[in-house]
């Protein structure tokens, strides 16, 4: 059986920043309060009200097959995990694969708040697993901004937007080894958007109860994330028989840096293993993590163990064993002078 392996990773981040000084214009807080509690000094937002999640998941696709060298047409399933599609249906996906002209590729949306993408790469996996595809396009993405109350100073200060991409192709020893997911619904209502859905739709009356915001009750949610994402990545090290000296990197996902250090403390693994990368983005939902790998690409070689981790709404939460299939240093000096020739052209 083949592994799931990442082949390319793409990303996209919008140009604009909202840092910790404008949100001390917008509400009352302040930029120490914002960096001691949460790690974050400021995160990107999509402005242009014509520009939706399809855009920024298309973007970082795009980016995804041009540094593998792939036409669109050779992808086989788009999956994309977001909270914040551009539209109840279709699917996002199917905007995506409109957009990149991936005439061959059938796929679907995946809901599972900020473990979406982890979800999202478990469920590709299956299908390069199984011989169904050799192609596959997992992407986390979500527009943030659209779904934040910017006069609510717990919540506005937490989010932003982005996209990211992986490529999943087959692999004879890399790829995704193991992985644990979980859901629980009991507690749901401390993390959800109320309005909108077949339970309240849309009226006067749940816009102006802002039920088409999400809602979170900060601090319960802070105590179930700590726990179950430092549980389910202890639990996925033990039943691989990995020690810390074995992890090159934890994956983990962006919603606060006392829940990453709480969660990198528990495996015993020390800061320079743990990326983080909340302070320049926030917690931007399903791309958290994919933004992660594109950011240290140049740092991974074939081999190296990861541990993917997240936790988010529902509840849901889960790890991957993850090992990288390429030197990513050659693969972004690559990129990049693609890049460079392509702007010298222009
Ligand atoms: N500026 C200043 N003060 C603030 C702010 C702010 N922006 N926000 C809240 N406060 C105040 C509160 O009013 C409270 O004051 P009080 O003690 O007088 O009542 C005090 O600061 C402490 O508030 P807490 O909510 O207890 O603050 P906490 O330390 O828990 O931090 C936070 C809040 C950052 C939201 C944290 O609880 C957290 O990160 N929770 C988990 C988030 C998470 O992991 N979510 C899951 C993924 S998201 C997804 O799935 C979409």
């Amino acid at each position: 059986m083949p592994y799931a392996a990442i082949t390319a990773v793409g990303h996209f981040l919008p140009e604009d920043r909202l840092t910790n000084a404008d949100l001390e214009k917008m509400v009352d807080t302040s930029d120490e309060w914002i960096r001691t509690r949460t790690g974050i000094r400021e995160r990107r937002i999509l402005r242009d009200p014509n520009k939706a999640t399809s855009y920024m998941a298309t973007e970082a696709a795009r980016e995804c097959l041009r540094k593998r060298g792939m036409d669109p047409e050779d992808v086989e399933l788009i999956i994309v995990a977001t909270v914040t599609p551009d539209m109840f249906f279709p699917a996002t996906a199917c905007l995506v694969q409109a957009n990149l002209g991936a005439r061959n590729a059938w796929g679907f949306d995946l809901s599972a708040a900020c473990s979406g993408f982890l979800f999202a790469l478990s469920t590709a996996a299956r299908f390069i697993e199984s011989g169904k595809h050799k192609r596959v396009m997992v992407i986390g993405a979500d527009k943030m901004s659209t779904i934040t109350d910017y006069t609510d100073r717990k919540n506005c200060i937490l989010f932003g937007d982005a996209a990211a991409a992986v490529l999943l192709e087959p692999d004879p020893e890399c790829g995704v080894i193991d992985s644990v997911e979980h859901c629980d619904g009991n507690n749901w209502e401390l993390l959800c958007m109320l309005g909108g859905g077949s339970l309240n739709p849309p009226t006067h009356e749940t816009v102006d109860r802002k039920m088409h915001y999400l809602h979170q009750e900060g601090r319960s949610v802070f105590k179930l994330a700590v726990e179950g994402m430092a549980q389910v990545a202890v639990e996925i090290m033990e039943r691989n028989n990995l020690t810390a000296d074995d992890v090159r990197y934890l994956v983990p996902h962006q919603a606060n840096l006392r829940i990453i250090d709480a969660t990198a403390r528990r495996m015993g693994l020390s800061p320079d293993k743990v990326m983080v990368n909340i302070d320049r983005y926030g917690n931007t939902t399903a791309a958290t993590i994919p933004l992660c790998l594109y950011d240290w690409e140049r740092q991974l070689r074939r081999g190296d163990n990861l541990i993917l981790a997240a936790f988010g709404g529902g509840f849901t939460w889960g790890a991957i064993y993850l090992k990288w299939a390429y030197d990513g240093d050659k693969v972004a000096a690559a990129a990049e002078a693609t890049a460079e020739t392509s702007t010298e052209n222009a």
